[in-house]
């Protein structure tokens, strides 16, 4: 459904670079059809050098040849960068933004025609094709608007069509949550180096966990609390862990986590 499309990447920073480096990599794109933006000329063009982009130093110009738009800036940037490239647009196009907190009302409003928009919230593991992607329809983007956005991000992981609503609480659990779970790594791994582990081999065990224990709950279908319930041997060892873990406030810290993020996600186009 993408070959043979023309890509236009608005603001091609770390997710913008992310994404293209996943599609490249799944083949779903040809590098050649493939045109990127940035605030500073060399960013642009450092990227395309490097992956065989074109690099245009108008966004206006690459929206117009594009027929695909990704708006990858920062939220406070998208309604610049809508003014620009609003005139050039036509119907034929689709526009997909990645941009938190910025609602396709929104981007409706400032384009000012019925354009169909699609708003996405990947995050950054697309880049080894695990990404996971919300996304939701505008007004007037249509059912094959939704299934061509989906083609771009089932190429680099999970995708799930949801309804405009949650997208903010998407953007507090799973954009955000791979720096959570960074840290979940890091500790897991600080454990195992404090009981005698090598750093890397404890760094190993503990990603690959992380990555099995996820891989558990979507490919068994099994409720987390089961899945643990199975690990969890009468007066075993687990059972000792999982004691620190609830004194440690582990479950509520991250429940904030996720809230917070949250609220955060739905005031960042003021601030
Ligand atoms: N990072 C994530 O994990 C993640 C996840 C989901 C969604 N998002 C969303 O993705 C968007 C980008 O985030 P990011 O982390 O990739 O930020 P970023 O690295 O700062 O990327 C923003 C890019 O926009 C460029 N830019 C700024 N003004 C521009 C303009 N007027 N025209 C064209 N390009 C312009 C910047 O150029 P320079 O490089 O030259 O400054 C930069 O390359 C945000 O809206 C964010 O909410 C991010």
């Amino acid at each position: 459904m993408l070959k043979g499309k023309r890509l236009a990447v608005l603001g091609a920073g770390k997710l913008g670079e992310t994404l293209i480096r996943g599609l490249l990599d799944a083949r779903a794109v040809d590098a050649s059809r493939v045109t990127v933006t940035a605030a500073r000329r060399e960013r642009a063009e450092g990227l395309a050098r490097e992956l065989g982009l074109t690099a245009s130093p108008s966004n206006r110009e690459a929206a117009e040849a594009a027929d695909l738009v990704l708006l990858s800036v920062k939220p406070q940037q998208v309604s610049g960068v809508l003014s620009e490239i609003a005139e050039g647009l036509r119907p034929s196009q689709l526009i997909i933004s990645v941009a938190a907190s910025v609602s396709t009302a929104f981007i409706e409003k400032r384009l000012g025609r019925p354009i169909p928009v699609i708003r996405a919230m990947p995050n950054t593991p697309a880049l080894v094709k695990k990404g996971m992607t919300g996304i939701a329809r505008g007004a007037h983007a249509e059912k094959q608007h939704l299934e061509l956005a989906r083609t771009i991000f089932d190429a680099v992981g999970r995708t799930v069509v949801v309804d405009e609503k949650h997208l903010d609480a998407i953007t507090g659990l799973s954009a955000s949550g791979p720096a959570f779970i960074y840290i979940v790594i890091e500790s897991l791994a600080e454990g195992g180096v404090k009981v005698g582990l090598p750093r890397d081999l404890a760094t190993e065990l503990a990603a690959q966990t992380v990555l099995g224990s996820g891989a558990m709950v979507l490919e068994t279908g099994e409720h987390p609390a089961r899945l643990k319930d199975l690990v969890t041997t009468p007066a075993g060892c687990t059972i000792d862990g999982i004691l620190e873990l609830e004194d440690g406030g582990l479950r509520v810290t991250l429940i904030k986590a996720v809230v917070r993020a949250t609220q955060r996600a739905k005031e960042l186009l003021e601030t």
